[in-house]
């Protein structure tokens, strides 16, 4: 099944709710712009390259919304819907580039945003959507790709920590990390994972153990704070885990990967990052990237209760930054890159 895809009857955008995994296997239709922009900051659809599908089937959706005969009103629609989907979420790369890799295709030159290609309001509406599905499609294989290169580096008999959901519903499928554990698994090794919970959304807690339980791959869901203990104790091999953006001086990915990094390294034990080549921009270091913050009551509460004071303050970055220093390499589609090389 995949995370993300378009729906040719309805002509809207269909997703698996992550917001109701473990307990519902439930799928989500985004008829509108609105509905597509409350799906990603609920995190209904997260995780760097469903965000990439996300952006690309948005300006997809923009141009079947359009419903008027107008070329100029409608390029006016798509690209203030462009610039609503990118802000949503500032720190996954991937969205961004979802985003602008269709635009590519619908605007005769995006940076001056002037003239739509096509001929007609239905030639544009095609070009978005054949973009977007195609970069559905891709998506499936580059995981694969990944998997693939990726698994080499394990040993039957190996233990692997991951910290979020890098898994096949952070992707269209498959998955990046743990595409790599699936792809090792495939080959015949036996592999087993600790899953950290990943407060305070619990992406670890809730979708990566569900995800890998539904496989029948070995799983131990652990708090974000035993990653310490568990890497002493030499209870793991390896980590990976996906990421959100790489720059050229380090990667960021969800808030906690930095701790797990630095206790790798002190324990020496592999820290591997498992990302597409989309979620690269090497042009930019690490100062210059917005970390995206999220609200204070994901902290306070649990559910419907409040676990802290109902005015503390709060700081609640959705993800943080690890230097290529702690980093052992970067597994692409491409191949396995030494951060160096980066
Ligand atoms: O806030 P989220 O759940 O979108 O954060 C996701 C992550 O940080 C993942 O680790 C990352 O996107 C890699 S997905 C293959």
């Amino acid at each position: 099944m995949r995370t993300i895809e378009w729906n040719d009857i309805e002509n809207c955008i269909e997703m698996i709710d992550q917001t109701k995994i473990p307990l519902k296997l439930e799928k989500k239709f985004c008829k509108t712009i609105d509905s597509l922009i409350d799906a990603i900051k609920s995190l209904k659809i997260r995780g760097a390259p469903a965000l990439g599908a996300v952006g690309g089937l948005g300006i997809a959706l923009s141009a079947f919304q359009y419903g008027g005969e107008d070329r100029e009103e409608m390029l006016g629609a798509i690209i203030s819907d462009a610039k609503r989907i990118k802000d949503v979420r500032p720190t996954a790369v991937n969205l961004s580039w979802g985003v602008n890799r269709v635009l590519d295709k619908v605007l005769k030159n995006r940076r001056f945003a002037t003239t739509l290609s096509g001929e007609s309001i239905e030639d544009i509406r095609r070009f978005a959507l054949e973009e977007a599905k195609r970069i559905c499609e891709e998506d499936v294989k580059i995981n694969k790709t990944i998997g693939e290169n990726g698994a080499k580096l394990l040993n039957d008999g190996d233990t692997i920590l991951t910290h979020c959901n890098a898994g096949r519903l952070a992707c269209v499928d498959w998955g990046t990390a743990l595409g790599v554990v699936r792809s090792a698994v495939e080959m015949g090794k036996d592999i087993k994972v600790f899953a950290c919970e990943t407060r305070p959304l619990n992406q670890g807690g809730r979708i990566t153990t569900w995800e890998l339980m539904e496989d029948g791959i070995d799983v131990t869901l652990i708090a974000d704070s035993s990653s310490g203990i568990v890497m002493r104790n030499k209870m793991v091999d390896k980590v990976i885990v996906g990421a959100d953006r790489i720059v050229k001086d380090g990667v960021f990915n969800k808030i906690g990967t930095y701790t797990h990094s630095v206790l790798a390294k002190e324990n020496k034990i592999p820290f591997y990052v498992a990302a597409p080549y989309s979620t690269f921009d090497i042009e930019r270091t690490g100062g210059e990237i917005i970390i995206e913050e999220r609200e204070a009551d994901e902290l306070r509460k649990f559910g419907e209760s409040y676990i802290a004071p109902k005015n503390v303050k709060v700081f609640n970055p959705a993800f943080d930054f690890t230097p290529m220093k702690n980093i052992t390499s970067i597994i692409t589609e491409k191949g396995v890159l030494d951060p160096g090389e980066i």
